[in-house]
């Protein structure tokens, strides 16, 4: 089968389509001819193979499975014997998390993975991404925010991959939300329902002399200290992007502060409590709640350019690898 190989860390030309053996499908497993899979800010942070300590788990030298890309869609052309909760046939989507091995013509993954039948009235390429952002905006927005109808949010980075669902997911809850991105997104941005849009190229969203209760940072570009003056007196900061600063701020805040900074690794979440998260989410879609932006597609053949694209931090909603088409 066809699939991308990462050769090693680094530039996008570290990414080769190379003709290599079709997985065995195990007892445990099925295996899936994929259709879809996204191309995320995660798996360039794994191409590259940063932050460097992510190498005592990813692979010291390069990765450990050649085989990039989490986040997949597709029909399931074999079983294993001990599977019952699929047949060949369903329509699927899920996430490897970091077994990989998503950006290629078929993967087998463990039935009792996070794995989910295709919900009626949803298309397979419209929920190939679910377990990227808006999986992520969801488990930030209740686990860690615990949003509701009477709070204000900011959603920093509103145009992207986590931001976009995060303002549709937080109007959803009834919260009052206001979505910061550049001026090209702003009319965008206000088609997802956000109450307020500033366009950070003229105006900085913490000098408004407004307070929120949540200011949640998908992008990583502003740091809990700069946030921390338009909080409200127990208002929190939460960014999905780990930095040094930003847990020692998590461990300062925990004990010395009212306000509050938080970072969460989504991924690593029990995998029940991430199926209860996607059937929230699927009713949402079902409910035109939230809709998907693919903004650009690729084919596996061209998996460098779909990555410089990514790299280029400019995109809007989703990036996605059309395979087997
Ligand atoms: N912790 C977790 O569980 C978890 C899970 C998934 C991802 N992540 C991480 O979350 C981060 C965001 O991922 P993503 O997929 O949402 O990113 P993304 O889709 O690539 O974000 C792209 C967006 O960033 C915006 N942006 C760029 N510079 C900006 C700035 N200075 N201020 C405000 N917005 C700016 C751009 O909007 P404009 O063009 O309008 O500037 C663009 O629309 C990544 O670092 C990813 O690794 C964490």
């Amino acid at each position: 089968m066809k699939a991308v190989v990462a050769q090693g860390y680094g530039p996008t030309d570290v990414l080769k389509v190379m003709d290599v053996p079709m997985p065995e499908v195990r007892d445990d497993e099925v295996r899936i001819t994929l259709q879809f899979s996204g191309v995320s800010q995660a798996d360039a942070m794994m191409r590259k193979g940063t932050p460097k300590f992510a190498r005592l788990f990813l692979g010291l030298s390069k990765p450990k499975n050649a085989i990039p890309g989490t986040s997949f869609a597709g029909i399931i052309e074999a079983v294993g014997q001990n599977v019952t909760q699929f047949q060949v046939g369903d329509a699927v989507y899920g996430e490897t998390s970091v077994s990989f091995g998503a950006h290629a013509q078929w993967l087998c993954v463990k039935a009792d993975g996070l794995i989910r039948k295709l919900p009626a009235n949803l298309e397979l390429e419209n929920v190939a991404t679910l377990c990227d952002g808006p999986l992520t905006a969801y488990n930030f927005l209740t686990e860690l925010a615990h949003l509701s109808s009477e709070q204000s949010i900011v959603i920093n980075g509103a145009s992207g991959s986590i931001g976009s669902a995060a303002v549709q997911i937080a109007k959803s809850f009834g919260a009052h939300v206001t979505a910061v991105c550049s001026s090209a997104n702003v009319q965008w941005v206000k088609s997802l329902r956000a109450d307020v849009v500033v366009d950070y190229q003229t105006q900085d969203f913490t000098q408004l002399n407004t307070s929120y209760d949540v200011i949640f940072d998908t992008v990583g570009k502003r740091n809990f200290a700069q946030c921390k003056s338009a909080l409200k007196s127990h208002g929190q900061y939460l960014s999905p992007v780990l930095t040094l600063p930003l847990l020692f701020n998590m461990l300062f805040s925990h004990f010395f502060s009212n306000k509050k900074a938080k970072f969460t690794p989504t991924g690593l979440s029990p995998i029940p409590k991430l199926h209860q998260q996607l059937a929230a989410i699927e009713i949402l879609m079902q409910n035109q709640q939230l809709k998907m932006n693919i903004d650009r597609r690729y084919s596996l053949n061209d998996i460098q350019a779909a990555h410089e694209y990514v790299d280029s931090e400019r995109k809007k909603g989703v990036v996605l690898l059309t395979i087997n088409p």
